[in-house]
């Protein structure tokens, strides 16, 4: 239901008469309204005349704030929206795909991080970055990191929801799988923490996708021990030098390797380009990649040897002279329009059909793809003990990207042409995706009698949660049965009827 005028004149009411300082709440006639809602996002896309946007946005400093935001939505019908990095590829934490009523919360002000270095641990709030996250823990201690994604300016409050794949899952899993404790708001406005929030909460944040179940206010995580310096390569091969014989081996090499080195393929027009992290030295790589993958031709002159924070650095930047205070930066640009898509591979493709899917890299509207190997400690996870369902089985994550610029909203037809090509080679019944690549193209949630239907999330809910999906449906039911914390594609409470 869409709130009345009057609903939300009594939500602002509301607000003002919480604990919520006003210079924190910005509605549209506040001069600064349209710098706020832009800060973080990363898609013009969502960003037009046409964008359904919020009818206010809340920048909490605390959590009493985001209760009491919470609470007043509750109260007058309103929802609200979480926002942390605003990297949603549906930029779902900040415009309604349909016309609504919503609020968003914006928890970019909430962003410390607190290191214990002696026992390994830190409590990461969720308006951090990535990039925040990693500087703060290698300045705590360089012999400590943390496996997460690759580009700094994503948040933690959605990353970690969702999962979270970086360059060191093979050796250490996925952000949430190192997630030890967390802080969250409730539909019913309560503060709990892993205790008070139970099992299946508990559980269902790790993995089970953001803007479901709450809102987090931040995490308690396992830091992973890292070698004073490691090794990055980037090699290219282009199909006359042999990228289709190395993409096709790469795939069932990349996750057998050693859990020390993980390398990512990216594809674009007629080269494949290798990108790989190695916790450790120089020589040894060599000596490892000489023996398991000589297609490559890797020798000493292809080492970049560096500190892990600094390969946090060079994997955008691609030299070792930009400063590791890059990674605080929080500015993101909106000039490039993109479209993402996902895919999982548990059985290898061949090279006859390889040979078939890199001319798409020479179509008009072409954009790339990103293969991210699995294997090692990510997959070593059973299916259950997350939401993240991808584990065993699993070779590697196909991400597709399309970008343009210019005026146009819409994907080139290249996306969803390689996307329907790609059918036959990727997993099925049903066809996998990570719920971090959110893709409103695989299902949308219809709203019956006021309550996201069961059905309609399932569509899409089994391609990001397997069989897991029930359990996220069950566990929304007991936490959230009125369906306040709701998306185009937020899971559905699932009520079993007698
Ligand atoms: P944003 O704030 O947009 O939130 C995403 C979703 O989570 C929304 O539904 C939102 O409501 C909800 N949410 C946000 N904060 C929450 C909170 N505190 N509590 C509960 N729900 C919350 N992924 C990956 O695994 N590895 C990678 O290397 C990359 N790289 C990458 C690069 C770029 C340029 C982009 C744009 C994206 C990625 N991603 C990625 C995907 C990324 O992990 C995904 O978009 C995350 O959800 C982004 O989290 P944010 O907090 O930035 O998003």
């Amino acid at each position: 239901s869409v709130p009345s005028m009057a609903a939300s004149e009594d939500f602002l009411q509301c607000l003002s008469t919480t604990s919520i300082p006003s210079q924190l709440v910005f509605t549209p006639s506040s001069p600064s309204f349209t710098s706020v809602l832009v800060s973080s996002i990363r898609n013009p896309k969502f960003f037009t005349p046409t964008t359904v946007r919020p009818l206010c946005i809340v920048t909490p400093t605390n959590a009493s704030h985001v209760q009491a935001a919470v609470l007043c939505g509750r109260r007058h019908d309103v929802r609200v929206r979480v926002r942390s990095g605003g990297h949603d590829y549906e930029g779902l934490s900040y415009r309604s795909e349909r016309p609504e009523t919503f609020a968003v919360v914006d928890l970019a002000s909430l962003r410390a991080v607190r290191v214990d270095r002696a026992a390994a641990t830190a409590w990461v709030d969720s308006g951090a970055t990535v990039g925040e996250l990693y500087y703060a823990v290698a300045k705590a201690s360089p012999g400590l990191a943390f496996p997460a994604g690759l580009c700094p300016t994503i948040g933690v409050g959605g990353h970690f929801s969702g999962g979270g794949m970086g360059l060191m899952m093979r050796k250490y899993g996925l952000s949430a799988d190192n997630v030890l404790d967390a802080t969250l708001v409730d539909a019913n406005g309560r503060l709990l923490d892993k205790e008070t929030m139970g099992a299946d909460l508990f559980w269902a944040i790790r993995g089970g996708g953001g803007g479901n179940f709450g809102i987090v206010l931040s995490w308690k995580v396992r830091l992973v021990p890292v070698p004073p310096t490691v090794t990055f390569f980037d090699i290219q091969k282009s199909v006359d030098q042999g990228a289709v014989n190395a993409v096709t081996k790469w795939q069932t090499l990349a996750p057998t390797l050693p859990e020390d080195l993980s390398i990512r393929v990216i594809v674009q027009s007629n080269q494949a380009l290798f990108q790989s992290l190695y916790l450790g030295s120089c020589s040894a790589l060599v000596t490892t990649m000489s023996i398991l993958f000589p297609e490559l031709g890797m020798t000493r002159a292809d080492c970049r040897e560096m500190s892990w924070l600094q390969s946090m650095v060079y994997v955008n930047s691609g030299d070792t002279e930009t400063p590791v205070e890059t990674l605080l930066n929080r500015t993101t640009s909106l000039s490039t329009f993109t479209k993402n898509k996902s895919d999982y591979v548990k059985k290898a493709i061949t090279k006859d059909s390889w040979e078939k899917i890199f001319p798409w890299f020479n179509k008009t509207g072409a954009g790339i793809i990103i293969l991210e190997p699995h294997g090692g400690r990510v997959s070593g996870i059973a299916d259950a003990d997350t939401p993240f369902p991808h584990r065993s089985g699993v070779l590697y994550n196909i991400q597709y990207v399309a970008f343009w610029t210019g005026n146009g909203t819409d994907a080139p037809n290249w996306i969803s042409g390689l996307y329907d090509f790609m059918e036959p080679f990727v997993s099925k019944n049903p066809r996998g995706a990570y719920v971090n690549y959110r893709d409103l193209d695989i299902g949308e949630n219809t709203v019956v009698g006021g309550v996201t239907s069961y059905e309609s999330g399932k569509v899409w809910g089994e391609k990001y949660f397997g069989g897991n999906f029930r359990r996220l449906a069950i566990t929304k039911g007991k936490v959230d049965a009125g369906d306040y914390f709701r998306n185009e594609q937020s899971v559905p409470p699932f009520v079993s009827r007698k």
